[in-house]
């Protein structure tokens, strides 16, 4: 199976994909990585892993729908499985989102449904939250309100800065995002209505 990923900026995620499938934990390829950003640093790393690279740049388009449908098309040129948002800082329309229906993924830095949208570290911490973490869920119209496959919690601290928050959550991020896709890969993962099931038959 081959996955295709979509950045805008470091690719910590992406980089976690890429040990994992040589490390023999994600038995897949990565048929291409594409930023909207030509300085997303996860454009490097991705060459220095001879994966092909795309930047296909906002700014160029007038509008969402024809970006998402370029995206498109550049997506469907590799005919990966599956898609998987890693930091890629663009909301996606329907159609783009419905196009990948039951196959795309993405990582969101909190404990869905809590804190969708951007600043999440900021709100926990402001809110006083004693806990904290990050979900994999498959990607629906609603933004970030999709079927949550797995979620990894940790504390937060009573003197916690912004940073050192995410850098905390970040070290749970490389762990689950590749395993969430390995499961997929396996055929072990479904999308099903507003659920995501796990195969049992096939664990
Ligand atoms: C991560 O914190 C992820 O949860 C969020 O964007 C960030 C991407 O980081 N969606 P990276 O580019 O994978 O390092």
């Amino acid at each position: 199976p081959s996955i295709c990923v979509l950045i805008s900026g470091n690719g910590s995620n992406l980089q976690a994909m890429i040990d994992a499938i040589a490390a023999g934990k994600l038995e897949a390829s990565i048929a291409c990585v594409i930023a909207n950003r030509a300085d997303a640093y996860g454009l490097t790393r991705a060459k220095l892993a001879d994966i092909p690279t795309h930047c296909l740049d906002h700014k160029a388009f007038d509008n969402r729908e024809s970006y998402d449908q370029a995206l498109m098309e550049l997506i469907d040129q590799h005919q990966p499985d599956c898609i998987a948002l890693a930091g890629f800082m663009r909301i996606l329309t329907a159609e783009f989102v419905n196009h990948y229906a039951g196959r795309m993924f993405n990582i969101h830095p909190s404990l869905l449904p809590k804190y969708k949208g951007l600043h999440t570290h900021r709100q926990a911490i402001d809110n006083g939250d004693q806990e904290h973490g990050v979900s994999v869920h498959f990607v629906t119209p609603e933004l970030d309100g999709g079927p949550v496959v797995i979620q990894s919690r940790v504390p937060v601290f009573a003197d916690d800065t912004e940073e050192e928050l995410a850098a905390r959550v970040q070290e749970q991020e490389r762990h689950i995002y590749p395993l969430v896709l390995q499961w997929f890969c396996k055929g072990r993962l479904v999308m099903s209505e507003n659920a995501a099931i796990m195969d049992e038959r096939r664990l």
